[in-house]
């Protein structure tokens, strides 16, 4: 999969601009704060219709104008051209020209692996996190988790809700929480399966990866559940015997919602054990399993965006992992040192060179 060309207006700081890319790598060069993050951002909120930079949405507007337009040429099997158009309270999606009404119909098809800096510290970082990267990659794959996924967290806000009416009333009908948590649990099954699939697919690249940029054997993903290895009966008991404190809490204390997992290297948890390196190394590999999962099971590559991470990885390791990557995946680079990267990569790259709202293309020369 590759983007060909982007037309942004009023986006963050860039009022109008039209960028034509490499189909292979692609390398955003400028000073901090000249709009580098933006035009990977730009491509991100193409195929997501949102920011990676988890903020309210309006700020991708530019100061003062109503409404942000991105557009983006995206070339697969066919070309298809994508428009994303934000305003304040509103967002609408076209697909060559022509509106589509569900955003679930819309998301999932340009598929993009992101690596920021930010991630580098996912496996500190709340379960939240963690379960936002996996809903993130699990939708880009399957339009139907995205579904099930938004149909559960419906379910779950109303089953939320309808126990603090239980709490206020007590003679409130317990028929209808055993119906809301009927469904809950049809639903969060699915989603546990989708889940467990994936971290599984996850876990047969990783561990090469890993002995690939580490050196060491053993690194794997650990799944954790209430779901797992749990029959729906037993399931059901267990929300029965959480009932009085989901009602007393008014949340509901079991279930996909409340899903993590962990990064062990030979049994050891790297959140606790791992020294930075290494849980630098475990990321690195999870994202690069990520682009093998779309070429195995999808047949599709990824686009590839690699936001900032000089800042935080040397750059050996960075250029190691840029050249681990093969040609046939679009790869975006922001940096602020060019000079970090290495030559090979510089001279099979679009260098595009990024000033206060403008870009230009640069010669790069021997
Ligand atoms: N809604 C907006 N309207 C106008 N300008 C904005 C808006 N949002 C952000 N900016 C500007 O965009 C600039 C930041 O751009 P960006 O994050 O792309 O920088 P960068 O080149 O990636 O920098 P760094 O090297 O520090 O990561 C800032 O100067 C900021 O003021
Ligand atoms: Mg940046």
């Amino acid at each position: 999969m590759i983007i060909l060309n982007l037309k942004l207006l009023n986006f963050r700081n860039y009022e109008k601009l039209e960028l034509e890319f490499n189909p292979s790598k692609n390398i955003i060069i400028g000073p901090n704060g000249m709009g580098k993050t933006n035009i990977v951002e730009a491509i991100y909120v193409l195929a997501f219709t949102k920011s990676f930079r988890g903020s309210k949405e309006e700020v991708i507007i530019r100061n003062n104008a109503d409404l942000t337009r991105v557009e983006g040429t995206i070339k697969e099997k066919y070309k298809n051209d994508y428009k994303v158009i934000i305003r304040n309270n509103s967002k609408r999606v076209k697909i060559n020209n022509t509106n589509i009404d569900r955003l679930t119909d819309y998301l999932s098809n340009i598929n993009i692996v992101l690596f920021t800096a930010e991630d580098l510290k996912l496996i500190k970082d709340t379960p939240n996190t963690r379960r936002k990267l996996i809903n993130i990659e699990l939708s880009q794959f399957s339009n139907d988790y995205l579904k099930i996924l938004t149909y559960y967290n419906k379910v779950l806000k109303q089953r939320n809700s309808y126990l603090k009416t239980l709490y206020l009333n007590g003679n409130a009908s317990l028929e209808y929480l055993s119906i809301l948590t009927d469904q809950l649990i049809e639903l969060g099954l699915k989603v546990h399966s989708y889940r467990e699939d994936f971290i599984n697919d996850i876990n047969s690249y990783v561990r090469n990866n890993y002995l690939k940029i580490a050196g060491k054997d053993g690194l794997i993903l650990n799944y954790k559940s209430d779901y797992t290895g749990k029959t729906k009966e037993e399931i059901k008991k267990m929300y029965e015997k959480e009932k009085d404190r989901d009602v007393v809490l008014g949340k509901t204390n079991i279930g996909v919602h409340r899903d993590d997992y962990d990064f062990c290297l030979n049994d050891f948890n790297l959140k606790d054990y791992g020294s930075e390196g290494e849980q630098k190394n475990a990321i690195i590999s999870l994202k690069m399993a990520e682009i093998e999962i779309f070429k195995d099971k999808k047949k599709i590559t990824p686009i590839l965006i690699l936001d900032d991470l000089f800042s935080e990885l040397d750059e050996e390791k960075i250029n190691n992992i840029l050249e681990f990557i093969s040609d046939d995946i679009q790869t975006f680079v922001t940096t602020t040192e060019l000079d970090k990267v290495s030559d090979k990569l510089k001279e099979n790259s679009k260098v595009m060179s990024v000033s206060n709202g403008t870009v230009k293309e640069e010669i790069y020369e021997k």
